[in-house]
């Protein structure tokens, strides 16, 4: 059976683990073509060899504009034109106000809102008419989590800017639209330094949530294909909740 996204070109930012690598299952399997980025090499060769189907891997630091713009010369060298872009690389790095360092900061910044904005400048050449772009926003926008100050502002920052976007954008045939997850099981958390004691009662404590469990990748992909598809034409700066009613 030959679904919407047969045959169409996306590029999901941050594709080596988590969201972004199951998300590079379900759309090839669905019979897309993609080009995965990552930070790490051997990561990324990896999740090459994990995934089956039209992959072309490309190592591309969302925090680096010079390797962003690298990347985008190399798809324009290669006449690739994207349908889809998934801006998905992202970082958790919890730290209570007092103590946040400006490294802390400068990085988070980087990596969630910085990267984003200029991967998608990079990419407007390449970008088809029409083409859909999914931001992997985070339920923090709207909902409080202690140390996560820089977290929700650099998600939050990305989502004013794709307001803007939507229409300037518009007569090129782009539209932004954000998923926004809530915890969800990934390596982010243990990224973010926590040990597996704190990570399993950090999830045990999602029992409560109306869902009654925590979120696995699984129940995020559903939103993100529906957004990158045609499906969701009509759909200009949306914000799509997936937090298992943990913001209610
Ligand atoms: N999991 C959650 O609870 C949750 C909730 C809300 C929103 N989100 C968002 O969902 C997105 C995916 O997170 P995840 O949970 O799937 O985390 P993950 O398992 O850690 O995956 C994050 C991906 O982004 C990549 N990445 C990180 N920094 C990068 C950089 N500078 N350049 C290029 N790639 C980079 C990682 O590469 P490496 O493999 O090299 O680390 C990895 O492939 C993030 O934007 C995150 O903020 C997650």
């Amino acid at each position: 059976m030959q679904t919407s996204l047969h045959n169409k070109t996306i590029l999901i930012t941050g594709a080596t683990a988590g969201i972004g690598l199951a998300t590079a299952h379900a759309l090839l399997q669905q019979g897309a073509k993609l080009i995965i980025t990552g930070r790490d090499q051997s990561r990324l060769y990896h999740a090459v060899k994990q995934l089956d189907g039209n992959v072309i891997p490309v190592l591309c630091d969302s925090a680096n504009i010079a390797q962003i713009q690298q990347m985008a010369a190399q798809l324009a060298r290669d006449k690739i034109t994207l349908d889809g872009l998934i801006l998905n690389a992202g970082v958790f790095y919890p730290a209570p106000f007092e103590q946040m360092s400006a490294d802390n900061f400068h990085s988070t910044m980087a990596i969630n809102f910085t990267g984003p904005v200029f991967t998608l400048q990079a990419l407007l050449p390449c970008l088809n008419n029409p083409s859909s772009v999914v931001f992997i926003s985070s339920v923090a926008v709207q909902k409080a989590f202690s140390e996560a100050g820089v977290y929700s502002a650099s998600k939050a920052a990305f989502e004013g800017f794709a307001r803007v976007l939507n229409l300037e954008l518009a007569a090129r045939g782009i539209r932004i639209n954000s998923v926004r997850p809530g915890v969800t099981a990934t390596e982010i958390q243990a990224k973010a330094g926590m040990d597996d004691a704190t990570i399993n009662g950090f999830f045990e404590s999602l029992n409560t949530t109306p869902v009654g469990r925590v979120l696995t990748p699984a129940d995020i992909i559903p939103a993100i294909n529906y957004l990158i598809s045609d499906a969701s034409i009509g759909l200009r700066n949306a914000y799509i909740d997936i937090d298992g009613g943990f913001g209610l």
